[in-house]
């Protein structure tokens, strides 16, 4: 038996002194700021950086990177204060067994304020999740740059913006707002792919309410001017609003399991938690419903979805488009379906960013695309004009004509005008298109179209509200259904309602291993 060789007591001794003195190197990098910023941050109902980690991440899996990382300014009395770990916690481990890169920045640390070393500890965990591809998840809890480091602070935000535009698309990123986010601060969560908010302490904003005060005279306060509610319901800043952090950290895991790890990877399938062939009855009543009687877009997500789990994306925002994840077979697919609850489900501006946002995401990480139409066209109207709906509206054109994931269309209903041709028409390349009996594919309604066509005609007539009935009636046989759009073979099939589910479900089997080669080029220019 080998002897087992043990080093020499001077020797030993030494060791331990190092092993002691890392230990105590760790422990002081791993405090908070101070007791009383402990105290202050948990009074306002928020978790330290650390513990926001824990919650977040699978148990016992965080790795911690640059936990000795010191401040880099000494100016303005900095090199009296101690910065623990310069405010940001940051490294990687897992989310349901898969990797993910994490930064948390400690406001007990002079308000988690950004200097320069803890910009580069951020950016070096960006680095690390490009070049592993994994997903990228900022904890975000700041009074911005750090005034005390200058313009080395500034520079290292433009750090981080830059580097959240080379992951832009190469693998998700995901921002919680957890307390204040001020300033050009804003713009890094503003680059990622999902921004979540907490009600009642989040807040982001570029100016705060005394300089909007002294500026223009409006007043507001930090709720109303850049609040959870206020960024999911009218700015569109916030995908997700949370009512706690451990609400917050449950939907960040739950989203991350419809996502791929980065943009070479497909979607993990799930086990199949639904039958593929199961057929619904309340689809068919809602197809035999009188054309003007109203229904909900959800109900229909529901019913085709795998166990009717539906994980809504920017759900309070121009609810006129719904879009979000569900599986069908168990793979991941994207939903982007008109809402005729809210403004009849016609697009207008902040629907068609809203959805061209998501058809972009989905495409940049290989998720098919379902498209559930029932559109009377785009809003009209002086404001929606000035506002820029022309420029603004072709945003969710370009990228559906963009995306090279399978798509496939159903037309539940309405699919009238310009908006028929931007909602994945065949014609922009919607790989199988579907329609209802009960949809309606033409250039407008049966009114207006009559109103147009046959004003003359109506005038002249010696009866004008009976000659327009029957105008209407021929109009509508003629042109309010599928079937002049299937027999130019602009819908692939018109499909019982209650056969939707197993019959995308086949379409995307099919279409798994679809390859586009677009046009050879730098880039596009889509209509910002
Ligand atoms: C240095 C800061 C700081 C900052 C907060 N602190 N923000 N230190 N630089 N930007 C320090 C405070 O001095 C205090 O230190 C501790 O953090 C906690 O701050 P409080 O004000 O006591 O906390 P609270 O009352 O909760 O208010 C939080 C706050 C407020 C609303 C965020 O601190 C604030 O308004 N900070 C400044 C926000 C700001 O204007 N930032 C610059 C944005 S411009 P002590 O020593 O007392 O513990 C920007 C440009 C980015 O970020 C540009 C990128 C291109």
């Amino acid at each position: 038996m080998a002897e087992k060789i043990e080093p020499p007591k001077t020797q030993k001794a030494f060791l331990s002194r190092k092993t002691e003195d890392l230990r105590q190197r760790r422990l002081k990098a791993m405090e908070s700021g101070s007791p009383d910023r402990e105290k202050a941050q948990k009074a306002q109902g928020k978790l330290l950086a650390r513990e926001r980690i824990e919650l977040l991440l699978d148990d016992d899996s965080f790795e911690e990177v640059d936990l000795l990382v010191e401040k880099r300014s000494r100016e303005f009395g900095l090199d009296k204060k101690n910065l623990p770990a310069d405010g940001v916690v940051t490294g990687f481990g897992r989310i349901n067994g898969r990797s993910v890169c994490v930064y948390s920045q400690d406001f007990t640390v002079m308000g988690g304020s950004l200097g320069l070393a803890h910009a580069m500890k951020i950016c070096k965990i960006m680095d690390l999740a490009i070049e592993a591809g994994v997903p990228v998840i900022g904890l975000c809890d700041s009074g911005g740059a750090r005034i005390q480091e200058g313009v080395e602070s500034l520079g290292g935000y433009a750090e981080i913006f830059y580097r959240n535009v080379q992951a832009s698309g190469a693998v998700p990123q995901i921002s919680a707002i957890l307390g204040p986010c001020a300033g050009g601060a804003v713009y890094s969560p503003a680059l990622t792919d999902f921004v979540f908010m907490i009600d009642g302490t989040s807040h982001m904003f570029i100016t705060g309410p005394d300089v909007i005060r002294n500026a223009t005279g409006e007043s507001c306060d930090f709720e109303s001017l850049g609040g959870a509610q206020t960024h999911s319901e009218r700015s569109g800043v916030c995908h997700f609003t949370a009512g706690s952090e451990h609400d917050c950290f449950r939907q960040i895991r739950e989203l991350l399991e419809y996502l791929p790890q980065n943009c070479h990877e497909k979607p993990a399938s799930a086990m199949p938690s639904d039958d593929p062939h199961r057929k619904s009855e309340m689809l068919d009543a809602i197809a035999e419903m009188a054309a003007n009687k109203p229904y909900k877009m959800h109900d229909v997500i529901w019913e085709l979805a795998d166990g009717h789990q539906f994980f809504e994306v920017h759900r309070a925002f121009a609810k006129n488009i719904v879009v979000g994840f569900i599986r069908l077979g168990g793979e991941t697919v994207g939903v982007v379906a008109n809402n005729p609850s809210v403004l009849s489900g016609a697009l207008d501006i902040n629907a068609s960013e809203k959805g061209a946002r998501f058809v972009r995401f989905c495409d940049a990480f290989s998720i098919p695309i379902l498209t559930l139409v029932d559109v009377p066209g785009y809003w009209p109207g002086v404001e929606q004009e000035w506002g820029g709906i022309i420029r603004r509206g072709a945003k969710l054109l370009y990228s559906y004509c963009q995306a090279t994931v399978p798509k496939v269309t159903v037309v539940i209903r309405k699919a009238y005008g310009g908006a028929y041709d931007v909602m994945s028409s065949k014609h922009i390349r919607g790989d199988l298109n579907y329609a209802w009996p009960c949809a309606e594919i033409a250039v407008m309604g049966p009114q207006g179209a009559v109103d147009i066509i046959f004003k003359s005609e109506i005038k002249a007539a010696a009866d004008p509200v009976k000659k327009r009935a029957e105008l209407i009636a021929d109009y509508t046989a003629k042109f309010a259904s599928p079937y002049q759009a299937a027999q130019h073979g602009y819908v692939d099939e018109v499909i019982q309602a209650a056969e939707t589910r197993p019959k995308i479900i086949r379409a995307f089997h099919f279409l798994r291993n679809k390859k586009v080669t677009g046009v050879k080029k730098k880039h596009g220019n889509i209509p910002l």
